[in-house]
Order: C-alpha cells, then sequence, then structure tokens
C-alpha cells in the first residue's frame, strides 16, 4: 500500500480528536476543518495531516503525491443501519403503496419481510452474495465507508445463516469496514405464524446459540413495534443475546410509540434506530446513556412517515445518528448524501449537524468511532475527495448534482 501524500486540498473537513467518538447537542453544529491543506496516508491509514504551509516536500521523498487543487475532502459516510442482504427488490409492492396501502397492511397480507423470506430461501448463497455485493459496491462509489448490514430475511435458522455467512464474506472480500447483525426477529418465520412466541423461544434456544458458535454477528436486533415484536419479546431476545457478549441495536418506534428504546437502553444498546415517533419520555430515557439514537429519513421519505425529530434531541443535548435502512420494503436507497439531504430539507438539521449525523455518529452507533467517522491520526484512511463545489453545504443543498471526484477506502 505504501504512502500517497495528498496536496493542495481546498479544505478538509470532519476534523476531530481519537477520544471524541460521537457529538452530542450543541457540539453537533460543528465541523473543525482546515484550509489548504494536506493529508498523507500511510498503510491505509490517516498519517498526518495539517496546513500546506507547514509541509516540508523534502521529507516526503519517495512519496506518491497527488494534487487535489480546488478539492474537498471529508470522511467517508458511515451508514449504521442497512438490509442490504436480499434476494429481490418489491416494486410489485410499491404500486399497493402507491394505491394507498400502509406498510402494515401490506405486511398483513403476506408482503413485505415474509415475502423477503421466501425468495431469499430459494436463492442460492453465492447469488445471494453476488446480488448483495452489487449493492454494497454502488454504496462505495456513493461515498459509503463503512456499514452495518443485518440479516432478517431467512426467519429460519438455516436461511439466517446463510444471510450471515455473506455478509462475513462482504468483510472479506472488500476494504470497506462492515458490522454484521442477526435479526432473526424481523418478522415471524412463515411456519410459526400465529405462534409468534414459539418463534422467539426458538431465536432464543436455537439461532443466537448456531449465530455465535460462528461467531456471525456483532450485534443483535429485534423490529419492537405494532404487529411485530414485543418488549417482553424483546427483552428475551437481547438476554439471551447478552450470553454471548452481543449488543443490541433494535428497531423502535417506527409504526407506534413501542417502548423499544427503553428496553434497549436497558440492555445497553449501542443503538436504538428509527424513532420517527418519540417522545419526551424516551429522550429523557436516552440522557446519560451510551445509547445512539439512529434516525432513518429515507424510510420516512419513501413511506410517508413522520420524521424522526432530531431538533428536539440536540437541543436536549443528546447526539443523533442518521442512517439508510436500506432495504426492499421501506427505502430502496442506500445513498447517504441523500441521507444528509432529508436531514437538513425535512428534519430542519443544519448541514453541519447532519454531516456530523452521518459520519462520526453513524460510526458510533455501529461501535467503530475508533477507526472511521472523522479526520483524526490513527484512524482509517476511508475519504471522500469532492469536486470543485463551493462549500460543505452545498453538498446536501443541490441535492443530486454529482458531488464525488473520487471515493478512497
Ligand atoms: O427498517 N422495519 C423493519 N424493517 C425494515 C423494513 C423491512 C422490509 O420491509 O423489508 C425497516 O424499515
Ligand atoms: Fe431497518
Amino acid at each position: 500500500m505504501g504512502k500517497r501524500l495528498f496536496i493542495n486540498i481546498k479544505e478538509l473537513y470532519g476534523i476531530l480528536p481519537l477520544e471524541v467518538t460521537r457529538l452530542q447537542g450543541e457540539m453537533m453544529d460543528r465541523v473543525e476543518s482546515l484550509p489548504n491543506a494536506y493529508l498523507l496516508v500511510e498503510e491505509g491509514k490517516i498519517a498526518a495531516f495539517g496546513k500546506m504551509e507547514n509541509l516540508s516536500l523534502d521529507e516526503m521523498k519517495g512519496v506518491e503525491v497527488v494534487d487535489l487543487t480546488g478539492k474537498r475532502v471529508m470522511p467517508a459516510f458511515c451508514d449504521s443501519h442497512t438490509h442490504i442482504v436480499y434476494a429481490k427488490s418489491r416494486e410489485q409492492e410499491f404500486m399497493d403503496k402507491i394505491a394507498g396501502l400502509s406498510y402494515e397492511e401490506i405486511a398483513k397480507r403476506g408482503g413485505g419481510i415474509l415475502n423477503s423470506a421466501d425468495v431469499l430461501r430459494n436463492t442460492s448463497e453465492d447469488e445471494l452474495y453476488r446480488i448483495s455485493c452489487e449493492r454494497l459496491e454502488e454504496m462505495m462509489e456513493k461515498g459509503t465507508g463503512a456499514m452495518e448490514i443485518k440479516s432478517g430475511y431467512g426467519l429460519n435458522l438455516e436461511s439466517e445463516m446463510k444471510m450471515l455467512r455473506v455478509i462475513k464474506r462482504m468483510k472479506e472480500s472488500y476494504p470497506i469496514l462492515i458490522k454484521s447483525t442477526f435479526l432473526g426477529a424481523h418478522a415471524v418465520g412463515r411456519e410459526y405464524v400465529g405462534r409468534q412466541q414459539e418463534y422467539v423461544d426458538m431465536v432464543c434456544r436455537e439461532m443466537i446459540p448456531a449465530v455465535a458458535a460462528e461467531s456471525l454477528a456483532d450485534y443483535v436486533d429485534v423490529f419492537c413495534d405494532k404487529g411485530f415484536f414485543d418488549v417482553p419479546q424483546t427483552a428475551q431476545i437481547l438476554s439471551a443475546a447478552a450470553k454471548y457478549g452481543i449488543r443490541p441495536k433494535i428497531h423502535a418506534n417506527e409504526l407506534d410509540v413501542s417502548g423499544g428504546v427503553q428496553v434497549g437502553v436497558d440492555y445497553g444498546a449501542v443503538s436504538v434506530d428509527h424513532l420517527e415517533r418519540t417522545t419526551e419520555v424516551e429522550m429523557k430515557y436516552l440522557k446519560g446513556s451510551s445509547t445512539m439514537p439512529v434516525m432513518l429519513p429515507g424510510a420516512s421519505f419513501f413511506l410517508g412517515m413522520p420524521y424522526g425529530n432530531a431538533k428536539e434531541f440536540i437541543k436536549s443535548g443528546l447526539a443523533v445518528a442518521l442512517a439508510s435502512d436500506y432495504n426492499p420494503g421501506s427505502s430502496p436507497s442506500g445513498d447517504m448524501r441523500f441521507v444528509w439531504a432529508l436531514g437538513c430539507i425535512k428534519m430542519h438539521l443544519t448541514p453541519n449537524q447532519a454531516f456530523n449525523a452521518v459520519t462520526i455518529n453513524g460510526a458510533y452507533a455501529m461501535g467503530v468511532a475508533d477507526k472511521v467517522g472523522s479526520i483524526t491520526v490513527g484512524k482509517e484512511a476511508k475519504l471522500i475527495v469532492t469536486k470543485e463545489i463551493p462549500s460543505l453545504g452545498f453538498i446536501p443543498y443541490c441535492h443530486h448534482t454529482p458531488f464525488i471526484e473520487r471515493v478512497i477506502i
């Protein structure tokens, strides 16, 4: 890999000390930057950066130099919530949705997650890997440098394991940083319809030990929401995973105020996600916890749901991360620049607040803030080099004008 020196960077954004792993409250509006900067990459890590006037080129003999005159550099996006391992898109449901059916109505008719599970069970592991990698590569091209990927379209032991093995293979084959999450409790598998508690017992008794035995999951997730899994079932699953040291990331409050935030915080969740319907009660509960609230504006956009109240969270001193939720049912896009733009346009975050929500706070929400999410010496050099754009705020503002010159991962 060797050394590479980027010089004449118009402005370098997202500089943080290593000990800052998330930005909360007022701090979320700050983006530390350096105009006219250089950045040295060594063996894939950020080795040094600073002002051009302090760079001594003599010391850089033999180093590959890349002139970035006019271009800006920021950390690559950190997408802490995705479901990109699925077998087939669901645009037939898109028609139902356009005709006015809600997400829950589509799910009740056997569409939704169960529909994806039927197809995935009949797709080979190799084919599933191939299709999923196409999505991963598209996301990398769009500037994502770290991401979390969930299972949850298998809903039986064999197919959940298949999904997690695909994620493992992706981890091993791509330079992007990937964390995997076991989401066996995404919906009740077809064989168990009407026997939900038996399904939950099976998840705890069979799936979690099998997943842990092969170290296939960094985290465990439960869709704790109206019509899916309730708080006691969620607690049961989280406690079964805790025996193997697997921490939670929770789907909560997408369809209703579910109690998922509280049970997540109680079990030391890294993040609680969705939060479209969160009230002051949950905000109080999150205060002082180590759990990152994650909002998914792409799902709000696609399903016409309310947006998470990120401004109130930040006003009360909390942090917020934004993620894509890339999945075939509620958010068929992994474009984090679009998520950044929705954060500004629909959630009224400033470009700086939303920038921090899609970089350092996203990294925190998947437990990798010590490795990615900011310009920090020692962190992995996962970077976006922009075209010659007028400012950082231009990126979410001109929300579909191409802005990436190249992505370094
Ligand atoms: O995050 N909410 C649950 N899971 C996904 C949707 C999954 C699907 O519809 O396939 C979500 O929105
Ligand atoms: Fe999701």
